[in-house]
């Protein structure tokens, strides 16, 4: 697919990166020195394959030591294969109801509800310190000196890559944990799950299509590598222990994840508005993101894409502060139900139809 067409992507690289280890995303390429940052291009160019079944695009890194890497995961050809489509298809977002989507606070209303917003907080704050996220001390120093403030916090396109990979290396696991725990639940209680599933595992595919997407941008070092296996472990196993304790709580912390997702990628969008992601305006969207969201003709772009994934997070928030909301027990999953009046009033969707950034009520939806 990919591999018989020229395709250029750019990524930047700083010698600004907070956290000195996070520099070896990109297969540890080293900054320059200097006062300000010195960027290195690299230049993605994918050849013709070489033969069947070991497709072997290649991609030229145009810094000094000018390395042949192999594509991060090349499309494998089949003799017998035409196409592998996504077992879920997603649904249609127009322009219009992606742009209406923006950041949202659901404010807490019980303890469970601030014990998900400060483990959301805590989380937040340690990657902020990791990756050297810095956006209200930026905002704040920027009034002062922005010279400093640029040179300090600004986020560019490498730092947002770097942060997008691994929180969607995350972002995938609480749907399925979620799913698998009430697959079991289900099997072992013998009881119905009331289609609660599905849409938690429809969740963590999206989710790691968000990841897939953004591999295909840049290719991640040995230590981000790393850090991915190490928070997988810890987090699969932290989530599946919380989620038989108290799902209610651990719902209600995915809507609070997600409102931080929408905010940071809000944040992208207006950093492209606004100038700053040079190569992210001129950049396309690889053929897997044209492919599983439908992006029309002449909305193909990187802005495009990521108004895409800040729907589809803003559509996790939705869901997971309803699901926070209803009987875990007994209740039906809202958006995958049909009802008695769908002329009259206005019901939980898969697409982003009728938007409730903090979720429904019990009461409007059971
Ligand atoms: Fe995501
Ligand atoms: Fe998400």
């Amino acid at each position: 697919m990919q591999c018989t067409r020229t395709t250029t992507a750019h990524t930047i690289i700083s010698k600004q990166s907070a956290a000195s280890a996070f520099r070896a995303l990109n297969g540890g390429v080293t900054p320059t020195s200097g006062s300000r940052p010195a960027f290195i291009l690299v230049q993605r160019q994918y050849g013709a394959p070489r033969r069947q079944f070991s497709v072997t695009p290649q991609r030229h890194l145009k810094s000094s030591s000018n390395l042949l890497i192999k594509e991060f995961f090349p499309v494998k050809e089949s003799e017998h294969i035409k196409k592998t489509p996504p077992a879920w298809h997603h649904p249609i977002y127009s322009e219009e109801q992606m742009n209406l989507v923006g950041p949202s606070h659901r404010a807490t209303r019980n303890w469970s509800d601030w014990v998900a917003l400060i483990m959301v907080r805590v989380l937040r704050g340690g990657l902020d310190l990791a990756s050297g996220y810095k956006h209200d001390k930026a905002i704040a120093l920027n009034k002062n000196d922005p010279a400093a403030a640029t040179q300090k916090f600004a986020m560019n396109e490498r730092k947002y890559l770097v942060r997008n990979i691994f929180l969607e290396s995350v972002a995938g696991v609480p749907g399925m944990v979620a799913g698998m725990l009430r697959h079991l639940h289900s099997m072992r209680r013998m009881k119905r799950d009331n289609g609660w599933m599905e849409t938690l595992l429809e969740e963590s595919y999206n989710e790691r299509m968000h990841l897939m997407t953004f591999l295909k941008m840049a290719e991640p070092g040995w230590f981000m590598r790393i850090m991915v296996l190490g928070a997988q472990g810890v987090f699969f196993n932290a989530f599946f222990v919380s989620y038989l304790i108290s799902p209610r709580t651990c719902h209600r912390f995915v809507g609070y994840l997600e409102e931080e997702a929408v905010l940071t990628y809000t944040r992208e969008i207006e950093d492209i508005d606004a100038g700053k992601l040079n190569s992210w305006e001129k950049m396309q969207a690889p053929d897997l993101a044209v492919q599983y969201w439908n992006m029309p003709e002449g909305h193909r772009s990187m802005r495009d894409l990521l108004l895409y994934i800040r729907a589809d997070e803003s559509k996790h928030r939705e869901v997971n502060h309803t699901l926070a909301n209803l009987d875990q027990e007994n209740d039906p999953n809202p958006y995958v139900s049909s009802y008695k009046d769908p002329a009259h009033h206005p019901h939980p969707t898969k697409d982003l139809l009728h938007q409730r950034p903090q979720g429904w009520e019990r009461d409007e939806v059971i």
